[in-house]
């Protein structure tokens, strides 16, 4: 899954749309259904409207119906790895941030593995608003 992942991912990353910084992303989701869902940075022209490519994929997944992500692929020049805001975000969609494998890959094909818990450490939740269950 993690090989199928990446190249999702790798593919995605054709698509980036990011004239403003050159930096170009993609990345791909297993969500719970085993189904992938891929998405690339989306730049704009006003910066800070700009979407993260690893939050186009999360969401495409949710509105595919899914509530629960399983692995995330992530491709870039230098292999980053997801801003915080996207690790929040995954964060929302996962019971167990330890069983989040997170698999970093760069422009060459190297890869680098995490988990979500690894990366986002006692994360904020739902839980914490007393509103969820
Ligand atoms: N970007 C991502 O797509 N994912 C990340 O984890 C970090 C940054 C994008 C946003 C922007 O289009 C470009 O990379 C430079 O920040």
């Amino acid at each position: 899954m993690s090989q199928e992942l990446v190249e999702a991912a790798q593919a995605a990353r054709e698509r980036a749309y990011a004239p403003y910084s050159g930096f170009r992303v993609g990345a791909a989701v297993e969500a719970g259904s085993g189904s992938v869902y891929a998405g690339c940075n989306v730049e704009n022209a006003s910066y800070g409207l700009t979407i993260c490519a690893e939050r186009v994929a999360v969401f495409k997944a949710v509105a595919a119906g899914e509530q629960e992500i399983t692995a995330l692929a992530v491709v870039s020049g230098p292999g980053a790895t997801p801003c915080g805001a996207c690790r929040q975000v995954l964060a929302e969609f996962t019971l167990q941030p330890e069983e989040l494998r997170i698999t970093v890959v760069n422009g060459r094909g190297d890869r680098r593995f995490y988990t979500l818990g690894q990366l986002l450490p006692v994360s904020f939740s739902g839980e914490e608003l007393g509103l969820l269950t």
